[in-house]
């Protein structure tokens, strides 16, 4: 279990202003609109549309990325760092697809907090429910920005009800929001007796702020019409009787998300979510590892890899490796420990994710991302330290849903697709085995999405057509357990066996009851769904 006491001992200061957060939604709730505001009050662009605009660039270069933009999803992951209102905030994406919920789990294990992004006329809908569970899974806090509120959307209360009930999650309102749809207006900042009144005229600009002295302030009629007036009354004191307060602990302890309404296209809510990350998001927190947790205050500098993303250009084979530092000022040009290799790695071209650019890391602090490119060495769930044999612990990788054979469209070509696949092992992007009785691979994955990015990747950056076909196996475990046990299992079960790409040791098979039986048979074995990576 994690001990996040540490927090009590005084950060430097350049750590304490880090704030790592990813944003979790369902596709369209908001979330590419509202990173670029952030992105916007953030000073890294000048103008909304800009990130966009790049994005466009960046995908027209590439049939994957086309498909990706068909598809109207994001699926691939990368980070940004912009500076606000006396913080860092490094925003990690997630892709929102449930398809790739391995690599947004992995990713979740690099930030400290997550925004949850809402619609606010849908409400909790499938994907934010999964990627909810997933930030359970690590009690991680939680911010609600309920969106689109120049919309027509639901009641306040029934949007609160619903998050409260779904995700059985307690819900405080930080803010109220005033009017709906075409009436919408602005919202009650209640955290900090505020009025917020929406610029409808100009997009980009910030809402107006006004000070009032609570919910009896003369001043508040100068700025809302009577009917709009008497039902906020109304409502805010229901809110205040019925819901919970801010509890800063509860919300650190992912048992309570506050909740703010706004309307990211209209650039409404967004400065008080920042507020709000900045003021009482968690700094950054311990790490687990083994054999101790890693603390964000130690001076010496540790970090690990969360992703790998190979070929981000198609003209070199290059790998960036991103690592999220979780301790430590770290320095260009330092020499690391890469623990699993247990050599020394020179780090001179680090990079950082300004906005939509990269450029050069001269430094970075616990809580940051940083990228290191590679040629391979860096894989997921590798630590580097400065020479303490360490492990960060906690990223697992899953055992696949969906397992089939795939084959290279050019026999001639078959050696490209071995190297193809062991990328893409590594990446983390598909699992892959060796069956040791025949040829070819059998490839798994989460989503059957996936197998079509993966088959047009291998096109894209090998120029090798490949097809998938049905495998005769379902279900992949992993086999732990003593060296001699595992070798006789080995020979008496050789049609089910399979390497991964670590030489680990897999059971194929189609059937439950095999995975039970082996289970009672083998004593001294256990099959997992899950390895630790490293
Ligand atoms: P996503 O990344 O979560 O998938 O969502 P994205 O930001 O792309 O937003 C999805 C759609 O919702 C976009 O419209 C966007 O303009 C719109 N949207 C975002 N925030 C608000 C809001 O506060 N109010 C309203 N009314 N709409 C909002 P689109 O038509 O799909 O794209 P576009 O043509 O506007 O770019």
């Amino acid at each position: 279990m994690l001990d996040r006491s540490h927090n009590a001992a005084p950060l430097p200061p350049e750590i304490a202003r880090r704030r790592t957060f990813a944003i979790i939604s369902h596709p369209d709730a908001g979330k590419t609109t509202l990173t670029e505001k952030f992105l916007l009050y953030g000073g890294a662009i000048q103008m909304a549309g800009q990130v966009r605009a790049k994005g466009e660039a960046r995908r027209t270069r590439s049939d994957f990325m086309q498909m990706e933009k068909d598809r109207g999803i994001s699926v691939s992951a990368s980070a940004m760092s912009f500076d606000y209102g006396g913080w860092r905030f490094n925003l990690v994406d997630t892709p929102g697809h449930s398809d790739f919920s391995e690599d947004t789990y992995r990713t979740l294990t690099a930030v400290d907090a997550a925004i949850m992004v809402i619609d606010g006329a849908k409400g909790v809908e499938s994907q934010t429910r999964k990627l909810f569970e997933v930030c359970r899974l690590r009690d991680l806090p939680i911010l609600t920005f309920c969106n689109k509120m120049d919309r027509e959307s639901r009641e306040t209360f029934e949007i609160i009800d619903e998050i409260q009930e779904n995700l059985a999650i307690d819900v405080t309102p930080a803010s109220w929001p005033i009017g709906v749809g075409r009436d919408f207006i602005g919202s009650y900042d209640m955290l900090n007796d505020r009025l917020e009144l929406m610029a409808r005229a100009d997009r980009n600009k910030r809402a107006e702020s006004v000070k009032i002295a609570g919910l009896d302030d003369p001043k508040l009629a100068e700025h809302v019409p009577p009917q709009l007036l008497e039902k906020l009354r109304e409502e805010v004191e229901m809110a205040r009787a019925l819901l919970p307060a801010f509890d800063r602990q509860a919300f650190l302890d992912g048992t309570m998300t506050p909740i703010w309404f706004g309307s990211a296209i209209n650039s409404f809510g967004v400065k008080d979510l920042m507020d709000g990350i900045g003021g009482f998001g968690p700094l950054p927190q311990p790490q687990s590892a083994e054999p101790r947790q890693i603390g964000p205050e130690e001076k010496t500098v540790a970090g690990f890899v969360f992703k790998v993303q190979a070929n981000m250009d198609p003209k070199h084979r290059d790998r960036v490796a991103f690592v999220r530092l979780a301790s430590g000022h770290f320095e260009r040009g330092m020499k690391l420990h890469h623990v699993r290799s247990k050599k020394p790695m020179a780090i001179t071209n680090p990079v950082l994710f300004l906005a939509a650019d990269r450029e050069l890391a001269e430094e970075a602090w616990a809580g940051d991302i940083i990228g290191i490119p590679n040629h391979g060495q860096l894989r997921i769930g590798d630590t580097l330290t400065e020479g303490e044999a360490i492990r960060v612990t906690g990223i697992p990788s899953f055992a696949p849903e969906l397992l089939q054979n795939i084959r290279a469209g050019d026999p001639m070509k078959a050696k490209h697709l071995d190297k193809a696949l062991m990328q893409f092992a590594e990446e983390g992007a598909a699992k892959v085995f060796k069956p040791m009785i025949g040829s070819g691979f059998v490839v798994g994955v989460v989503g059957q999405l996936q197998f079509e990015v993966l088959a047009s990747r291998i096109e894209l950056e090998y120029g090798l057509p490949v097809r998938f076909e049905p495998s005769q196996f379902t279900s992949a475990r992993w086999v732990h357990g003593p060296k001699d046990a595992i070798e006789k299992f080995v020979n008496s079960n050789k049609g089910h066996i399979a390497h991964d790409n670590d030489g680990d040791v897999v059971y194929l098979t189609r059937l439950q009851w095999d995975i039970d039986r082996i289970e009672r048979d083998f004593p001294d074995l256990r099959l997992s769904a899950t390895k630790e990576m490293q």
